[in-house]
């Protein structure tokens, strides 16, 4: 068992186990000089634009920020006060959820929560099946008060703008079938949040929340407390490494970045945005991401009309459950990962 960070104790320093190694620290890789992350307006009234800028953040980052989203504004500070005070619990109360269990949901965990780590993440979580609500509803933590209404609401508008999302990039991308992404399997499996919190940190050079990682599923709405930590990373083409750039979302603005599978079903015409969560010596920092995903089940392909006569498909098809126990085992690391699922095209 790995003691969570939000024991209440303040760290004057970092612990050395919390300490990465040189070539691992977050500023081993460059940032970005170039470019923020795009903000699409949701409540736009010409939708082909707004599709075509949610295709172009797809291209460059996987990532963008949506405002105008229709999520209102009480949900979120509802959910977002809930989550924290879920954190303020004391170390007893959070670890009757404690597990090392990556399957068992809800689940409360620290770093990555594997039986053995050589170093840690400086982040706690607690992950949260949420919908369908009746599968979930049962299991939810009962403290704090308040948490499920919250959790309730907060997820079912936040999947709505996912699959408002989704069903802008299908006719983006220029889908016969604007539902395809959308209405179908690819968004049939549960919705899951990592609640996220890192608490502040003595000396951020040292240290990182979450390794740079792409989400494993299709599509993920984030928010957070208002403290700067996430980072995107910008991709240029193959090979060629792009720098983070911070993700500072606007007062009232979510976050949305496609996953794998939606790299996958696209066959690359958009990324799954890559990101790393950073830490903040001012402040801690909570953040939600809620993950869309298929079912277990699910035969991941392309979409029928993405891929043109000829064109060569990035991946072989393999279902999302194989998936996530290749990316469970990497850790989540990009190139592990995909290095199981490319097709060698030359
Ligand atoms: C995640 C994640 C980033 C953040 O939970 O998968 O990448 O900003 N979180 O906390
Ligand atoms: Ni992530």
């Amino acid at each position: 068992m790995t003691e969570p960070l939000s024991n209440g104790a303040v760290y004057q320093s970092v612990p050395e186990s919390y300490v990465l190694p040189e070539h691992q620290r977050p500023r081993s890789s460059p940032p970005s000089s170039a470019a923020a992350i795009p903000v699409v307006d949701l409540g736009g009234d010409d939708p082909d634009r707004t599709a075509e800028q949610i295709v172009a953040a797809g291209k460059e980052f996987g990532f963008f920020q949506v405002i105008n989203h229709g999520v209102a504004e009480d949900v979120m500070a509802s959910m977002m006060s809930a989550a924290e005070e879920f954190f303020r619990l004391p170390t007893d109360e959070k670890m009757v959820h404690y597990s090392t269990d990556s399957t068992k949901l809800p689940r409360f965990h620290t770093s990555v929560g594997k039986e053995q780590e050589k170093v840690l993440y400086w982040r706690d979580c607690l992950k949260i099946g949420c919908y369908p609500f009746e599968e979930f509803r049962h299991r939810w933590p009962e403290k704090p008060a308040g948490l499920g209404a919250a959790l309730e609401a907060y997820t079912a508008a936040v999947r709505s703008v996912a699959l408002r999302v989704l069903r802008l990039a299908a006719s983006g991308l220029g889908l016969e079938d604007e539902a395809h992404f959308e209405g179908g399997e690819l968004t049939a499996g549960p919705v899951v949040m990592n609640v996220n919190h890192y608490v502040a940190c003595p000396d951020p050079s040292l240290t990182l929340g979450i390794a740079p990682h792409c989400d494993p599923n299709v599509v993920t709405v984030l928010m957070d407390n208002g403290v700067r930590g996430l980072q995107a990373r910008r991709r240029r083409g193959e090979g060629e490494g792009g720098g983070w750039v911070d993700v500072d979302p606007p007062p009232g603005a979510l976050v949305v970045n496609f996953g794998h599978q939606m790299e996958a079903v696209t066959n690359g015409r958009v990324r799954a945005g890559e990101h790393r969560a950073v830490t903040s010596a001012r402040a801690a920092r909570t953040s939600l991401a809620a993950f869309v995903m298929p079912a277990m089940g699910y035969v991941v392909s392309p979409a029928p009309g993405v891929v043109a006569e000829g064109e060569a498909l990035l991946f072989r098809s393999y279902t999302y459950q194989e998936f996530v126990s290749v990316y469970t085992a990497a850790t989540g690391n990009r190139d592990a990962v995909l290095a199981r699922f490319r097709n060698n095209n030359g």
